[in-house]
């Protein structure tokens, strides 16, 4: 089956680990039943989520993701489709912002609107290989 992935990133709005709690609770129990599995960067200057998952569950689920109040600025950075899942074991992955990732002023200048495709898709690749080795 035609898997789609979808990247956005957001600014949380009101960040706080009792929040971040919540949105990850209801999205692991959301896309365990929509067949959706993916990682959600996330630092309190930064959202960025890929989501994957049959077409039409990805884009309901980030139809209801951009009227979410919890973030703002929700922008898209990238849809593709592939046979692959890169995070297979994942309802929903946190990720804590890496070191090799950005500066808080990197991100408020904007580094993640700017980056390529490629490079936006480089992020989860890497993360990916990090979930899979830390699963074993
Ligand atoms: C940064 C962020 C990421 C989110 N990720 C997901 C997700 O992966 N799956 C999901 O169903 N909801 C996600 N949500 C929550 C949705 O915006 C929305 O609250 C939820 O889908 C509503 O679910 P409900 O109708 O079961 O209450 C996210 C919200 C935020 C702010």
């Amino acid at each position: 089956m035609k898997l789609l992935q979808l990247v956005y990133c957001s600014q949380p709005f009101g960040y706080s680990l009792e929040i971040l709690s919540a949105i990850l609770i209801a999205s692991r129990a959301n896309n365990r039943k929509h067949d959706i599995t993916g990682a959600l960067i996330c630092r309190s200057d930064i959202f960025l989520q890929l989501l994957e998952g049959p077409e039409q569950q990805v884009k309901n689920t980030y139809e209801a993701i951009q009227k979410d109040d919890r973030h703002i600025n929700v922008y898209h950075l990238l849809d593709q489709f592939c046979e692959k899942r890169l995070f297979p074991a994942w309802a929903m992955k946190d990720d804590p912002v890496k070191t090799w990732m950005w500066s808080r002023e990197e991100v408020s200048n904007g580094i993640v609107k700017s980056l390529s495709k490629a490079e936006v898709e480089e992020v989860f690749v890497k993360l990916s290989r990090e979930a899979t080795i830390f699963n074993f």
